[in-house]
């Protein structure tokens, strides 16, 4: 049987790679060639059919983030806003989405990645245990980072000096709601911060754990590098869903 699926979007962070546009405002909202970057995360989730979505961020920049998305009735979805005090990682910013998700599976997002191809089959028949999506990169460093064997993930790194693949794992995750109680139970990492990487490694570990190898492009768009060319692919590629965000003013 399918479970309901509820949306995370998680942009809360500093944003401290992209000072001082963040002391503007919070990195999502970038210009991204045409839209703000936060719609793009948003885009995969509508195209998931996913309309109940809970929207994490710090507590500088909600009032532009609420202002410019509201209750989502304007993209016929229903948006709810949890406020993550201080940035102690992404983890635990999907941990304060856990009343929001009313105990369906989650598809979490971060709200600096651009996707290129389309998640939407694979989010739409996912069941249980969690689901990530990989994406050979360059510069694996700068990611988690993980180590396939035969099509299975065998190791799971974040951030490594020395990666032993070039797989990132890419900023949408697919859980069920027992990623909640696996939280609660995680220890900071050496950089003080409850990781992703950590939730999905408990999965690898202890349950099931399936990936999608991404085809076309991908951007984690926290850099100004990446911004740029975040910015320079979606203005050449046809191939962007654009569904409803056309509906924005
Ligand atoms: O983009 C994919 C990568 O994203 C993954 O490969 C890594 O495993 C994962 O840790 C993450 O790495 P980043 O260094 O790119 O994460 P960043 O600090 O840029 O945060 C990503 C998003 O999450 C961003 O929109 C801000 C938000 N965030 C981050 C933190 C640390 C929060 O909302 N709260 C937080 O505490």
């Amino acid at each position: 049987m399918l479970l309901r699926m509820h949306g995370v979007l998680i942009c809360g962070g500093t944003g401290s790679r992209l000072r001082p546009l963040t002391d503007i405002t919070n990195k999502s909202l970038l210009p991204v060639y045409d839209k703000p970057l936060i719609l793009h995360p948003l885009q995969v989730l509508f195209d998931a059919d996913i309309r109940e979505i809970a929207i994490v961020t710090g507590t500088e920049h909600i009032d532009q983030i609420r202002n410019f998305l509201g209750d989502g009735s304007r993209f016929d979805a229903s948006f709810t806003y949890c406020v993550q005090e201080k940035p102690g990682g992404i983890a635990q910013a999907l941990g304060l989405a856990e009343d929001a998700s009313k105990r369906d599976s989650i598809c979490a997002i971060l709200g600096d990645n651009i996707y290129f191809d389309d998640l939407s089959s694979v989010i739409k028949t996912f069941d249980k245990g969690a689901h990530a999506f990989l994406k050979e990169v360059p510069d694996p460093e700068r990611f988690g980072v993980g180590q396939m064997k035969d099509g299975v993930l065998i190791s799971i790194e974040e951030k490594p000096t020395h990666p032993k693949s070039n797989l990132a794992l890419t900023g949408c995750y697919l859980f069920d709601n027992r990623c909640f109680e696996i939280i609660k139970n995680l220890k900071p990492s050496a950089r003080s911060e409850l990781e992703i990487t950590d939730v999905m490694r408990w999965y690898m570990e202890h349950e099931t754990l399936h990936v999608t190898l991404l085809k076309k492009e991908w951007i984690d768009a926290g850099t100004f590098e990446s911004l740029f060319e975040a910015a320079r692919l979606v203005r050449g590629c046809r191939d962007v869903p654009q569904g409803r965000l056309t509906k924005t003013p």
